[in-house]
């Protein structure tokens, strides 16, 4: 249900099932990222304060922190790692965070409480133009890098629509496809992340700007898993879509098109999962 204006932007319901499709969702991206929770451009040693905007379950936050924190035992000085998770929800709020770790529920489009701007040395974003209208990205960006100190990185990835492809494909992943697609025009997302991204934050004078592409093409051990992604994804998502695009012929069309669409899948349709990472770093000389 629709919490605000930013909220009724946002397509997914926020269930268990939800949660458990963002972590599957989560283990299934960092593979795809061949196990780079950070982009290997970013300088670990200097990490010491990550915070991740639209954290969900903050599934990436926990796993980064580790990882990290793994990384800072071996040497004795080093102050213990701190992260903090941002999400206008918190519904997905881990019940127990490490010590470490905080979350605070915050909509990314308003500016974040000045007690964390210019405090963190990475700040995270992945997953979140299902969330954002394209002229969104800009306030998103700006919001985000005020959280930065000067010098600080962002990484921040979507799953490029774009670059989406269904080999072979079937009427019902077509209609499928329309309704996600009509449901992003009616509702004014993104259809080129990483393209608005990049040009927002090089607006914003970020330097070391990369987009690195991601994909499951030609990588036959994604073929389920990103089978079992686009399945989860329609789950969530398509009833939703059908509705808001003006195309709900109620319940039972969804039910059926829902049916068609998981049956055509799993009778052998192979799936491209495209993501995009795209990097850059606040420039030294930006205000905090
Ligand atoms: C698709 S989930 C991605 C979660 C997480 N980033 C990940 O990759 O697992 C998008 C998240 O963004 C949050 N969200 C949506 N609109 C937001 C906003 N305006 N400000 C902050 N978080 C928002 C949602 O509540 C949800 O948790």
């Amino acid at each position: 249900m629709a919490t605000n204006d930013s909220d009724a932007v946002y397509l997914f319901e926020r269930t268990e099932l939800e949660r458990q499709r963002l972590n599957q969702q989560h283990a299934l991206l960092v593979r795809l990222c061949h196990d780079h929770l950070l982009h290997p451009s970013i300088p670990r040693a200097q990490i010491k304060r990550i915070a991740d905007v639209g954290t969900g379950t903050g599934i990436w936050l926990q796993q980064a922190s580790r990882s990290l924190n793994t990384a800072a035992t071996a040497d004795s000085e080093a102050p213990p790692l701190a992260c903090v998770g941002f999400d206008i929800s918190d519904a997905h709020f881990p019940s127990t965070p490490r010590e470490n770790m905080t979350f605070v529920k915050h909509d990314m489009l308003k500016p974040f409480p000045q007690e964390y701007h210019g405090t963190f040395d990475l700040v995270h974003l992945r997953l979140m133009v299902l969330a954002l209208k394209k002229e969104q990205i800009t306030t998103a960006a700006e919001n985000a890098a005020a959280l930065l100190k000067p010098g600080g990185y962002v990484q921040w990835s979507e799953v490029e629509p774009a670059k989406l492809e269904f080999t072979p494909t079937t009427p019902a992943i077509t209609t499928a496809r329309a309704a996600m697609r009509a449901n992003s025009v009616a509702k004014g997302l993104a259809t080129t992340p990483s393209v608005d991204i990049r040009a927002a934050l090089e607006a914003l004078s970020f330097t070391d700007l990369t987009v690195e592409d991601y994909s499951s093409a030609g990588r036959d051990e994604f073929t389920v898993p990103a089978r079992e992604w686009t399945k989860a994804g329609a789950r969530a998502g398509l009833r939703v879509a059908l509705a808001r695009s003006g195309q709900d012929g109620g319940q039972e069309t969804a039910d059926t098109l829902l049916d068609d669409y998981v049956r055509d899948i799993d009778a052998g349709v192979v799936p491209t999962l495209p993501l995009a990472m795209v990097v850059g770093r606040k420039g030294k000389d930006s205000a905090a």
